[in-house]
């Protein structure tokens, strides 16, 4: 049996109604321990309910309750509601036995498994994760950026750990909103943001200004890293990090500098480290990906954040006309019969940030 640590909590708030009452709490697993606290697995019961009947299971993600560092994690996880964003189901604030601080406990939905984990399972045995999961994957991916993206909120911290998935159902749900922020237009933010292998190439020039599209810039890396099975741009320091993509991409143009951050004084890699095109580059180093996915790929790692695909666009892209195919199915991993997804029930809101593109989504074909 392992370790069962039960409490009971005189205030626990429900996220939807705010109403808030005594609850039973009992955890059983740790699933995660990460850069600012950790996450365990439990059941939850109200206090004056039957013993037996536990709700859950749940994620409790535990950080401490007041830190210099401003976490919005709270404030943004009860405002998002989306299929794709993993949802906030009560939160309570509880000192710690051990060191006496606060706590703040956030209880989530309990996904499986995440995208590290997969990518991992995958490449022990030599493979990649199938492709109709990728592009359903990266699908709900997008659409998940689509809807934050809507509001202004950016994650700031999109990497596989950050992604989780479910692969008996191949349910995809972004997680950890520790480092997210509502950008508002023209207002700086702080640049050293973002695991240095998924940081875009404006962040590491220490551009303050910047856009969501830091965002698509991550989910370029994820998509490739599900290709590749390891990351694509490893880094040894954060100024390599844009070596490492200079190799890829060719040396950053000059007004790229001057655009991201005219104070930059660092290591602008100018020399071209290949002799092909750009486009042939991504076919050697993408050699047993399929075209399609290459050229989604090219249109996601761009420089210019102003000219890398937006998540509407991202979404319209062939790479995923597959899953538009009226009988569209695929096997969960060890599943032996298919499952359907339900990809496309998008909101009105969502429909509505889609605009022009909204048709070309829609068609079956
Ligand atoms: N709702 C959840 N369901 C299942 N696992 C989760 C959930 N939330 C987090 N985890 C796991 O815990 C890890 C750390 O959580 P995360 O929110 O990323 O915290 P940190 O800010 O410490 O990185 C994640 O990588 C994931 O594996
Ligand atoms: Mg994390």
């Amino acid at each position: 049996m392992p370790d069962v640590n039960e409490y009971v909590l005189d205030r626990v708030t429900e996220n939807i109604s705010s109403v808030t009452s005594a609850m039973v709490v009992r955890e059983y697993k740790q699933i995660g321990e990460g850069a600012f606290g950790t996450v365990v697995e439990a059941v939850l019961r109200p206090y004056d309910g039957p013993t037996d009947q536990w709700l859950g299971p749940f994620a409790i993600k535990r950080v401490p309750a007041q830190t210099e560092y401003k976490s919005r994690e709270l404030e943004l996880l009860r405002v998002v509601n989306h299929p794709n964003i993993v949802s906030l189901r009560y939160f309570f604030d509880k000192p710690s036995s051990s060191d006496g601080r606060v706590y703040q406990n956030l209880v989530m939905e309990c996904l499986p498994s995440n995208l590290q984990s997969e990518i991992k399972y995958y490449k022990q045995s030599k493979y990649t994760i199938p492709y109709p999961h990728m592009k359903a994957y990266t699908f709900q991916l997008a659409r998940a950026m689509l809807y934050l993206h809507g509001f202004g909120i950016s994650h700031r911290d999109i990497k596989p750990s950050n992604i989780l998935v479910d692969p008996s159902t191949v349910t995809l749900k972004i997680c950890d909103f520790g480092s997210a922020k509502k950008l508002e237009p023209n207002q700086p933010s702080v640049s050293y943001i973002c695991s240095r292998y998924y940081r875009a190439p404006e962040l590491i020039v220490g551009c303050s200004i910047y856009t969501t599209k830091i965002d698509v810039w991550g989910l370029g890396c994820v998509v490739a890293e599900m290709f590749l099975g390891k990351p694509i741009f490893q880094g040894q320091s954060p100024e390599l990090q844009l070596k490492e993509i200079s190799k890829l991409l060719g040396p950053p143009p000059k007004t790229f500098f001057f655009k991201s951050n005219p104070h930059y004084r660092g290591e602008m890699f100018s020399n071209k480290l290949f002799s092909c095109t750009v486009e042939e580059r991504f076919e050697q180093i993408f050699s047993n990906s399929p075209p399609d996915a290459i050229d989604l790929l090219l249109k996601i790692l761009v420089y210019d954040p102003a000219q890398r695909a937006s998540p509407r666009r991202i979404l319209v892209h062939p790479f995923f006309h597959e899953l538009k195919r009226e009988k569209f199915q695929v096997y969960p991993r060890g599943a032996t019969e298919p499952v359907t997804l339900n990809l496309f029930n998008f909101s009105n809101y969502e429909l509505e940030l889609l605009g022009s593109l909204k048709d070309e989504l829609l068609m079956t074909n």
